[in-house]
């Protein structure tokens, strides 16, 4: 037997409630609780019978048991590679918590496609993106900046921030203390978020790379292609209403034009169905602190208080 539903949400309840209440009537509870807290009416999920259990399947993502609670699995720690994840989900899973992994995966990992609604609990977006630091980024060594650094800088802020800035990579001062922008550009940064009316920990704040490279020269090509995966996860599981790129190499990672500033910033762009405002990089407007830039940076943050209705400093 198949049954067809808009959307899942199974995966972050007690999965028990299935056996005790009855397949359908366990099903459906879940799945508009997952509707109600998600908002994932545009996943497509269809979930199959299977054995003594049931499968759900969503398009591009795979398959992944998500019936069987009997069995007491220790769950694999999700967010161990974007590979993994959607392995996860393709793959058979026993037991509750390699089924609830299977269907996070579905909700954070992989695919290209528009990333809509709340996404997941508050819990579940601190669980991973720790899981992710911990256990991956602090003891990476995908490109050749690993061997160069002191600390990796994952980022760091609200996990439900609104606005979620890129910078480029750690300097310095980020690379000693393995926090982003805590150097000279971290001050006027601050300044950027001060003027908008928020504080740094209303923000989510994270880099192309994760390592300082070397003299700060801009990371290269390979760099960024090791190292943007954690970007992309991240960017999935905080799912801000805003992206605000902070000078070229983010801002042509994430708009895939090759442009310049000039052209790219003061203007919306889309990634993944968020938008994105590409502005200067603070480093760029200590170097050239001129009237024209400084008024050109303002104007782009205005933008982005206009679409999140803020108000600006509190004076
Ligand atoms: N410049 C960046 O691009 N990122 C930092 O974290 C610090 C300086
Ligand atoms: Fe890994 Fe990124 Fe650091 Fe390269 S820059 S070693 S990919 S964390």
């Amino acid at each position: 037997m198949a049954l067809e539903v808009g959307a899942v949400g199974f995966g972050f309840y007690d999965l028990r409630a299935v056996e005790k209440e009855g397949p359908i009537k366990g099903r459906i509870r879940l799945w508009l609780q997952g509707e109600r807290a998600m908002g994932l009416s545009a996943l497509a999920v269809r979930m199959v019978e299977a054995g003594a259990g049931f499968v759900a399947e969503a398009a591009g993502v795979g398959r992944g048991v998500v019936g069987k609670t009997r069995e007491r699995a220790k769950p694999r720690e999700l967010g161990s590679s974007g590979e993994d994840s959607r392995e996860m989900a393709a793959g058979e899973c026993k037991g509750a918590g390699e089924a609830k992994q299977a269907v996070v995966a579905m909700f954070v990992g992989g695919g290209d496609g528009p990333i809509s609604g709340p996404g997941l609990p508050r819990e579940e977006k601190i669980r991973l993106l720790s899981a992710m630091d911990e256990k991956e980024v602090k003891g990476c060594r995908k490109c050749g900046l690993s061997e160069s650094r002191t600390h990796t800088v994952f980022g760091e802020g609200d996990r439900e921030a609104e606005i979620f800035f890129i910078g480029e990579g750690p300097g310095e001062s980020e690379d000693l203390s393995g926090r982003p922008f805590v150097g000279r550009a971290g001050q006027k940064l601050d300044e950027m978020i001060a003027a908008m009316g928020l504080r740094r920990d209303e923000v989510f704040i994270a880099n192309i790379v994760k390592c300082r490279p070397p003299g700060n020269r801009a990371p290269a090509p390979e760099e960024t292609g090791a190292c943007t995966g954690y970007l992309v996860r991240q960017l999935e599981i905080v799912r801000p209403k805003v992206i605000v790129t902070l000078g070229l190499p983010a801002a042509r990672y994430i708009t895939k034009l090759e442009l310049s500033m000039g052209r790219m910033r003061g203007e919306w762009h889309t990634w993944r169905g968020i938008k994105v405002m590409p502005t200067y990089h603070p480093s760029y407007i200590l170097r050239n602190y001129s009237m024209e830039i400084r008024k050109a940076v303002w104007s782009d943050l205005q933008k982005v208080m206009a679409e999140l209705g803020l108000k600006g400093k509190r004076v």
